[in-house]
This record gives structure tokens, sequence and C-alpha cells, in this order.
């Protein structure tokens, strides 16, 4: 087995599109044993068999990050299959329209659902593979925040904070647990072409303007991100807790 992520056990939320999918494939590339999970069952399962149709290793399970009993059974799953749990990629989020309204028009299920999908679902992956990792002595984990969690814009109050309750978490639990020798990092994104953005990107004028916001003049493919997902979750960056990798095209550079 070789690769940079050989020999390791990792979990990715949300892996059947986008950044997700995109990290699951590199991990596979990388040696990494893939649980690919999402609430997409068929999506998640077709990244599973792509991963091992490349000869890589990956089963897919549903997991709704949302929900605490999914955490319990997923990591059960892993432990049972693997024994051990190297690696976490919390990326699985949402955010859509209700997620982009600014905060006097916010409705507050909109928001609740928004906090739960890519706040408390880092808090409940963060809490629940802790001590799956603590067993063999350390662990990696990498969280998917947004350039959203540092910079404001014009709509989006509930995905703003909802980002930067993910940020605040990845300092604190990189604090908690750097003496256990589990890592806790993060990477944020800037403008991405996924599922998420499919649906805003193709209204007149708004990849226009992601494109003139970002001084490397395009908005990124999922590929462009995997690879700073890799790294924190790779052994490279065994002196890395606590970090903040944007990966954005220089667009907060400004
Ligand atoms: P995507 O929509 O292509 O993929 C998100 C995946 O998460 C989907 O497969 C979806 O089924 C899954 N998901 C949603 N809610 C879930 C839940 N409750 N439980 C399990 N899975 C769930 O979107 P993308 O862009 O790949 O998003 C991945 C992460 O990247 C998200 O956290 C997003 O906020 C973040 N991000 C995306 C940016 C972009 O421009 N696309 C920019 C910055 C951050």
């Amino acid at each position: 087995m070789s690769g940079r992520l050989a020999g390791k056990i990792a979990i990715v939320t949300g892996g059947a599109s986008g950044i997700g999918r995109a990290t699951c494939r590199l991990f596979g590339r990388e040696g990494a044993a893939v649980l690919v999970t999402d609430v997409n069952e068929a999506g998640g399962r077709a990244v599973g068999e792509a991963v091992t149709a490349a000869g890589g290793r990956a089963a897919f399970l549903p997991l709704d990050v949302t929900r605490e009993a999914d955490w319990t059974a997923a990591i059960d799953h892993v432990l049972r299959e693997h024994g051990r749990l190297d690696v976490l990629v919390n990326n699985a989020g949402r955010g859509g329209l209700p997620a982009r309204v600014p905060a006097e028009h916010v409705v507050l299920a909109d928001w609740e659902l928004i906090m739960a999908a890519n706040a408390t679902s880092v808090l409940l992956g963060t809490k629940h593979a802790i001590p799956a990792m603590r067993r063999t002595g350390g662990g990696a984990i990498v969280n998917v925040v947004s350039i959203y969690a540092l910079v404001g814009s014009r709509g989006g109050a509930s995905y703003h904070a909802s980002k930067g309750a993910a940020r605040a978490l990845t300092r604190a639990a990189a604090i908690q647990y750097a003496s256990e020798g589990i890592r806790i990092n993060a990477v944020f994104p800037g403008f991405v072409e996924t599922g998420m953005t499919a649906e805003l990107h193709a209204r007149p004028g708004v990849r226009e303007e992601r494109v003139a916001l970002t001084p490397l003049g395009r908005v990124a493919e999922p590929e462009d991100v995997a690879p700073g997902i890799l790294y924190l979750a790779s052994d490279e960056a065994s002196f890395v807790t606590g970090t903040e990798l944007v990966i954005d095209g220089g667009m907060t550079a400004r």
C-alpha cells in the first residue's frame, strides 16, 4: 500500500457531490480506506464504487450529519470493520437560497436547518470521532468551512454565522485535543463549482461577479480544494493544528 494516506481509515461526510466527492477520490488514490457518507445514498454509493473501480478501497454508509444516532452508528461501523479511525473530514453542508438572505429576513426554521447542517454537524462529528481516535493515540479532523466565516457579503446571515461557528469550534477543539495527538484544522474555500452553487452560478451575472472578485480570475473546481484537505489529513501536517487554510484564488487577500 502506498500513497500519502497509506493505511489510514477515513470518514468523509457529504461525499456524494462536489468537494466531498473530489476528496473521496483523492483519498482513495492516496491509499486511504474511505468511508463515503452522505444523505444522498445513490450518489454516495456511486462515489464509493468509482473509488473502488480506480483501485482504491471504499465503502458507502448513509449518514445524516445532523443526527447523533447516525454518528454513533458510523463510528461503530468503522471500529468494527477497521478497528481504528485516523481521519474525519467534516465536509457536508447546506447552502442554497434560505441560507443566503440578509439578517432581517431570516426565517427561524431556516436558520436552524443551516446551523444544524453546517455547525452542529461539526460538533457531532468531532464529539464522536475523538474517542475513536484516542484508541490509537491520534488522528486528524479537517473541517470544510468557507471564506464566508472570514468576510461578509450582501446576503447569507445564516450561512456566515454557521461557518463562523465551525471556525471557532475548529480552534477550540484543536487546543483541547492537541495533547492527545489529535490535530483539528480547517480549509476555507472561496467560490467553487459544485452542486451547492450550480443554480446560483447559472443566474445572469453571478458567476461573472465572483470571477471578478477572485484575483486568480476563475472560480474553483472541487479538485482545487481536495489537495488542501489531503495535506491537513496526512502526516505531512504532523506539526499543524488549529490552522486555517484559505483556498480562494486570492479573494480574501484584497
Ligand atoms: P455539494 O452540494 O456539491 O455537496 C454537499 C453534500 O453534502 C451533498 O452531497 C449533500 O447531499 C450533502 N449533505 C447535505 N446535508 C447533509 C446532511 N445533513 N448530512 C449528510 N450529508 C449532507 O456542495 P459543496 O460545495 O461540495 O459543499 C461541501 C462543503 O463545502 C460544504 O460545507 C460547503 O458549505 C462548503 N463550501 C462550499 C463552497 C462552494 O462555493 N461550493 C465554498 C465554501 C465552502
